[in-house]
């Protein structure tokens, strides 16, 4: 993989390099359950994938960042910008997730004494709520980290990456897929608190399963406005709760003291919002202790539930993605089911028997292409380490 980007490299910031530059990973991230608890101070369990974005960099002379993609830039021009003059990009969209990292970076005090070339090429498809924006962001927050020797960790790269995020791009996200980018850990899961930061990792004891996403091939591009809107909703079901009993966030609250106070919460969709929200938070830590004691079946049922909460509660499942779901809930071997991410398109995750993979991938994608005319696509993944650099 490397040997190819390092050839673009030369080509594009120039053959005679003294030094050779320094290679960087950040996988993706698959969210196995506890959807859109994060930005309510809730529990998530993600892993990070081995699909994701590969990077060169290297310093060099000068006061500049120069930055480059194999993904998006065809003619491949780097974009070019005065570590002096860092603002948003009306033209350039991809560039502001870098761009933004490089602002918090600035905005905390750090400075750079000399310019940088990053070349980045990735193989996690786009808008698919794999979390290519966090993987961009951390990979970018990781290699200033390395080459400017920040002495940060990988929980304040995350929290970076987050701020670049909410505070520059715009998009007011939670800290789940920056924290799985960044500190995700093989063959585990990450069991995340978004509201202390504390977390665990938890052993993924796959043998006889396969972990596989299914993309509808829906862009998730309303993705943005509806996340926020559905953000104001739980802000204001938190409101009217506040005023029945203290609590800083929706997760604060088990589903049975929820019961008790949600006649609080005036507004009907506000109150679906944070019953989702309340109830998957005590399903991510039921599930997890279910597969830590091994009980895959309780697992996979109860990742079924939470699409169920996504789509009828929370309501950001779409179509084409409820159709993924129920077409795998009907085949024998799979173990769960539901969508994964943000919704508004993008994928859905499966735990599935290793033995039916192929069986998983025909019947799904005759009947998706039957149910929608459109055609789904499948990674069957593996879990990967956090974003670093490569040796
Ligand atoms: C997006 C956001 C995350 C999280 C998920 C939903 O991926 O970036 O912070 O809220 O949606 O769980």
């Amino acid at each position: 993989m490397f040997e190819i980007i390092l050839q673009e490299f030369k080509k594009i910031y120039g053959t005679d390099l003294n030094i050779e530059p320094t290679k960087f990973f950040a996988p993706g991230r698959v969210n196995l359950i506890g959807e859109h608890t994060d930005h309510e101070g809730g529990n998530v369990f993600p892993c990070a994938i081995n699909l994701g974005i590969y990077a060169l960099a290297n310093l060099r002379p000068g006061n500049s960042v120069r930055l480059c993609s194999l993904n998006f830039d065809e003619n491949k021009t780097p974009f070019e910008i005065n570590f002096s003059d860092i603002k948003l990009q009306d033209s350039i969209k991809w560039v502001n997730y870098p761009l933004g990292v490089i602002n918090i970076l600035q905005n905390l005090g750090h400075k750079f004494n000399s310019g940088i070339d990053i070349l980045y090429y990735g193989n996690l498809p786009d808008g698919a709520g794999l979390s290519s924006s966090a993987a961009i962001e951390v990979l970018t927050a990781r290699i200033f980290n390395e080459l400017y020797n920040l002495n940060l960790d990988g929980v304040d790269l995350a929290k970076i990456s987050q701020r670049a995020e909410n505070e520059f791009v715009g998009m007011h996200c939670g800290i789940m897929d920056q924290f799985a980018v960044s500190m995700g850990k093989k063959n585990n899961a990450v069991l995340l608190n978004c509201s202390s930061l504390k977390y665990s990792y938890a052993p993924l004891n796959l043998d006889s399963c396969k972990i596989i996403i299914t993309n509808s091939n829906v862009q998730h591009s309303l993705a943005g406005s509806e996340y926020n809107l559905r953000r104001e909703q739980c802000e204001n079901a938190l409101k009217d709760l506040q005023t029945v009993k203290n609590i800083k966030c929706l997760c604060d609250l088990t589903p049975e003291e929820f019961e008790n106070l949600s006649g609080s919460i005036k507004n009907p969709e506000s109150f679906k919002r944070a019953k989702h929200v309340i109830y998957e938070n005590a399903r991510t830590l039921n599930a997890t202790e279910k597969l830590k004691a091994g009980d895959l079946k309780a697992f996979g049922k109860l990742m079924d539930e939470s699409h169920i909460s996504l789509r009828d509660y929370y309501q950001v499942t779409i179509f084409e993605l409820d159709t993924l779901a129920e077409l795998a809930w009907k085949i024998p071997g799979v173990y769960g089911s539901r969508m994964t991410g943000g919704g508004f398109g993008g994928c859905t995750v499966s735990i599935v028997d290793k033995n039916i993979i192929d069986e998983f991938k025909n019947s799904v994608g005759e009947n998706y292409k039957k149910s929608t005319g459109r055609s789904a696509s499948f990674y069957i993944v593996d879990t990967s380490d956090g974003a670093n650099k490569i040796l």
